[in-house]
């Protein structure tokens, strides 16, 4: 997707995957500044470690506790600091400044996708790991009004109900099954991930007929069991494919500058995660 949004945008850029080791991280990103990279993605496990790798993080960074965009930056003779994709020649002096894309993009799918307004909302949130805590937060930070909390390590829930507590006081937050209706069921573990693994969601603790809308974080299956039950009762649902669209276009605009051409990228992305379209 990155490399179709790149070519719309007429850039002579490309877009490339390594493996990096987690005890490489620093040596890479050094590498990476160095070798004049623009910028860079990082995924599971580097987004925690890399926030103390960075020079300077955005509020984004900051607020969600991970870094999954950096973007390279060189220093004018001025002192102001400009992305590296808008210089021609290479700075003398570069820093890496690191960002969070991924928290918008949970909202913005949800919206989008589920046509959801997260103010006032009832949310169930299965799963209290990386992805669940960053949607925990972001969906207290847009004014739900009450978020449960179901993970299998329950202790894990509850210390992330503590934290949201505190930092969200304003929000009902509770470890466990809502015993009323909600208006969204969001899938934030990994199962579902691998065929024949069990629903995240216990329906003897929670039937699905009570949920306006269920987003599931997975998007390979296209469709997860949890999906299929959700559609079976009524209710709009969604994969993730969208959050990952659109945490990518946000870091690419963060380092072109421009408008990310979202059709071009979604049509890659659905192409390269199921295959080409029929028509
Ligand atoms: P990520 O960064 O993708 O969120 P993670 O931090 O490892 O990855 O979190 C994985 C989530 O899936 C956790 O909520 C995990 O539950 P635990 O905290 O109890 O480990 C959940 N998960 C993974 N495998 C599971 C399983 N077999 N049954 C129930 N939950 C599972």
């Amino acid at each position: 997707m990155q490399n179709a949004g790149l070519a719309a945008l007429g850039l002579n850029w490309r877009y490339l995957a390594f493996e990096v080791h987690p005890e490489d991280l620093q040596a890479a990103l050094g590498g990476a500044e160095a070798m004049g990279l623009i910028g860079l993605n990082l995924t599971v496990p580097h987004k925690l470690p890399a926030l103390g790798m960075m020079d300077v993080l955005d509020e984004s960074a900051r607020e969600w506790g991970s870094v999954n965009t950096v973007r390279f930056e060189g220093r004018e003779a001025g002192g102001v600091w400009r992305p590296l994709g808008e210089w021609t020649e290479t700075p003398r002096e570069v820093r890496a400044h690191g960002f969070n894309t991924d928290a918008e993009a949970i909202a913005r799918a949800l919206r989008e996708e589920l046509g959801l307004s997260l103010a006032g909302a009832s949310i169930l949130l299965l799963g209290a790991g990386g992805a669940g805590r960053t949607a925990a937060l972001k969906l207290a930070s847009e004014k739900a009004a009450r978020l449960f909390l179901v993970n299998r390590t329950r202790s894990k829930a509850e210390a992330l109900a503590r934290e949201i507590q505190t930092r969200y006081p304003q929000v009902q937050t509770a470890a466990g099954y809502p015993s009323g209706p909600v208006d969204l069921v969001l899938n934030a573990t990994s199962l579902g991930l691998k065929p024949g693994e069990p629903s995240p969601l216990d329906e003897q603790q929670f039937c699905l007929r009570r949920a306006g809308a269920v987003y599931d974080t997975i998007y390979r299956p296209a469709e997860t069991g949890l999906l299929r039950s959700a559609r079976a009762a009524g209710c709009r649902a969604a994969n993730g494919l969208g959050m990952l669209l659109y945490q990518g276009a946000k870091a690419l605009e963060l380092w072109t500058g421009r408008t990310a051409p979202i059709d071009i990228m979604r049509q890659a992305l659905e192409e390269n995660v199921y295959g080409p379209h029929p028509c």
